[in-house]
Order: structure tokens, then C-alpha cells, then sequence
């Protein structure tokens, strides 16, 4: 379990009693009037981000049965999914939650708070591991990192293990972030902080992937969906 088991009402408390540093709204007003305030919030393009994140955590669920069945994805699909998953989800998405969100709550944040990001990036790296466990038992890449390489063909049983520790650990992330996190940055941050990580999520968009990628990706995801809708097993 994470360590910041914490009421809505508990973080409003936090959130005033923390100094006004880089304008933190903690002045006695009330966390509904501050989100009435602020557009936009400094969340929201993450939460849009997660929409994609957790249709993709689907898709790989519903290819579960097929590779049990031995009615095996072709390598197209498996590539087409790592690459979502390493440049979308952890370079793209977690980029900007390191580089900027989780940068910016840091610097008004009390001890539990940093602790959960700290344990947040831990998540990270552990998903960065997992995708490589995935990418080695597809066959789509020759080696775990480190090791020597060798061709090698689609592993299911090892595939369906990456699978079900991937879900396993991003599904919580991020119902950690959007439950307990996001709040509390839309409460806590300046709404000019909140507009210039708006601003900042943009440009990190056009450094990691390029402009317009992110429409392509989000297309990746909607023509697996509807392969793997159609295919899975009832
Ligand atoms: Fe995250
Ligand atoms: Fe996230």
C-alpha cells in the first residue's frame, strides 16, 4: 500500500497549513472556491493521457485469452504496443509527470505527499522493466537489456506473465495519481503554475514524440481496441 492513505478532508488540511510558496492557495479559502478559479487544472492533461493509458491496459487484458488459446497477435501489434507503452506512456505521459507535476508539487508538498511520489516513480521504473520483459517475450527484440542478443520467437506464457504484472502495477498507479495526487496539485498550485505546465506538457509533447504524434498514437490505440474487442473470447 502506498503511505499517503489520506481523506479529501485530511488533504485540504495539509494543503493550509502549508506556506504559500510559489503562490499555494492556502489562504482560508476553500478548496471548492479555489477549483472554481483555476482553469485550467494542472491535472487534466494527464487525466486525458490516462484515458489512452488504461484503453491500452485493455487491450493487452483481452489478448490474454488468444494467447492462451495460441491464437498468437502478430508481431506488427506487439511492436506497434511497445512502442505506446516506451514512448507514449513512460517517455511522453511520465515525462511530463517527473520533469514538471510531480517537480512542481514537490516544492509546496508536506513529507507523506513526497513520499508517494517518490513511490510513483518507483512505479515507473518498475513499468520500464516490465515493458522490456514484454518487448524480450514477444519476440519483437532479441534480448533483455545487458544480455547478449539472439532471435528468438513469441514466448506466451512469459508474454501473458508481463502482461498480467504490467496491469498489475499501472492500473493502481493510476488510480494513485487521479485519486490522490492530481487533487491535491489542482488545489495546491498557483493557477499561473498551472497554466505554465499546461504550456510546458505541450512542448515536452513536441521534444518526446513530435507534433501531431500524439493524434497518431492515440490512433494506435483505437485500431487495437477494435481488433482485439472484436477477437477476444467471450
Ligand atoms: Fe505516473
Ligand atoms: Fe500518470
Amino acid at each position: 500500500m502506498r503511505s499517503l492513505g489520506v481523506t479529501p478532508t485530511e488533504h485540504k488540511s495539509r494543503v493550509e497549513n502549508v506556506p504559500d510558496r510559489l503562490g499555494l492557495q492556502a489562504n482560508g479559502e476553500t478548496p471548492e472556491a479555489d477549483e472554481e478559479r483555476v482553469p485550467p487544472r494542472a491535472s487534466q492533461n494527464l487525466r486525458d493521457e490516462h484515458v489512452h493509458v488504461l484503453r491500452m491496459l485493455k487491450v493487452l487484458e483481452w489478448m490474454r485469452p488468444l494467447l492462451a488459446a495460441g491464437d498468437y497477435p502478430p508481431s506488427e501489434d506487439w511492436s506497434d504496443i511497445v512502442n505506446f507503452l516506451r514512448v507514449f506512456v513512460d517517455r511522453c505521459h511520465h515525462g511530463k509527470e517527473e520533469r514538471l507535476l510531480f517537480s512542481a508539487l514537490r516544492q509546496v508538498a508536506d513529507d507523506q505527499t513526497r513520499t508517494l511520489i517518490e513511490e510513483l516513480i518507483v512505479d515507473h521504473v518498475e513499468g520500464r522493466r516490465l515493458v522490456a520483459a514484454l518487448a524480450y517475450a514477444a519476440g519483437i527484440e532479441p534480448a533483455l537489456p545487458g544480455s547478449p542478443g539472439r532471435e528468438r520467437e513469441l514466448d506466451p506464457a512469459a508474454a501473458d506473465q508481463a502482461i498480467v504484472d504490467y496491469v498489475a502495477l499501472i492500473r493502481p498507479h493510476v488510480v494513485a495519481e487521479e485519486e490522490r495526487l492530481f487533487p491535491l496539485a489542482d488545489r495546491s498550485l498557483a493557477p499561473e503554475i498551472q497554466q505554465t505546465l499546461e504550456e510546458e506538457y505541450r512542448l515536452i509533447e513536441q521534444e518526446v514524440i513530435g507534433t501531431g504524434a500524439h493524434d497518431t498514437f492515440e490512433q494506435t490505440v483505437e485500431r487495437l481496441r477494435a481488433r482485439y474487442a472484436r477477437r477476444r473470447q467471450p
